[in-house]
């Protein structure tokens, strides 16, 4: 008797459990289909479902939230790199070469311009005013101008090394800075794809 109860108590407290877990996987993949046909819009479309698949449920279908979640991405990006350089620039004043140094340095500042422009880029989206077409466009146009602004800065970075000679802090600095332009790059994408979609 207790060997058939016990099994039968169990199926039968497990089934609401077992429907609640597979709503919020229909809502999760929702949420991440979602995400990867934003992406398609995106230069760099893997690294764009990689970075933002995480956050599905915080963008809930929404381009506006899409697009900030995005940039807050590439502003951490930019940050870090920004510290890495940083610690690097320490590190190369005991013998990386005077090249090198000096590309460092101009590098650093590179990634704090672009900080700057991303942090003023999601300042301006946290702040959205939609009460009027014009203000909107306006408001998303500086998002956009920075936006774009943030990922020149981050190319001027890797055209400093150029002249730099082959080498791993060369090689270093080159592979991490194009991982932060994608994410940037692809943020800007998203951005546009908003605006597109919120204008008549
Ligand atoms: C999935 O998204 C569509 C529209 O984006 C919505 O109508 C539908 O209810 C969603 N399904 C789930 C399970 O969240
Ligand atoms: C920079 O250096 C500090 C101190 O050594 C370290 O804690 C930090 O993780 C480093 N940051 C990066 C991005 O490498």
């Amino acid at each position: 008797m207790q060997s058939l109860v016990l099994p039968f108590l169990v199926l039968l407290l497990s089934v609401p459990a077992v429907r609640s877990a597979n709503i919020l996987y229909a809502e999760d993949s929702n949420a991440t289909d979602y995400i990867r046909t934003s992406c398609a819009a995106t230069l760099y479309k893997d690294v764009c479902y990689s970075t933002l698949c995480r956050y599905a449920r915080a963008i809930r279908n929404d381009p506006d939230r899409l697009a900030r979640v995005a940039i807050s991405v590439s502003l951490s990006r930019a940050r870090r790199m920004a510290e890495y350089v940083s610690n690097l620039s320490r590190q190369a004043d005991y013998g990386a070469g005077p090249r090198a140094a000096a590309a460092l340095h101009d590098c650093f500042t590179n990634f704090g311009d672009a900080v700057d422009e991303i942090k003023g880029s999601l300042n301006q989206m946290r702040g959205l005013d939609t009460s009027s077409q014009e203000s909107f466009r306006f408001q998303m146009s500086n998002v956009q101008t920075w936006m774009s602004a943030a990922l020149t800065d981050e190319e001027t970075c890797t055209d400093g090394f150029e002249d730099v000679p082959e080498g791993p802090v060369k090689s270093d600095v080159n592979n991490r800075a194009t991982g932060v332009k994608q994410v940037t790059s692809n943020a800007l994408a998203l951005v546009n794809s908003f605006v597109n979609q919120a204008s008549p």
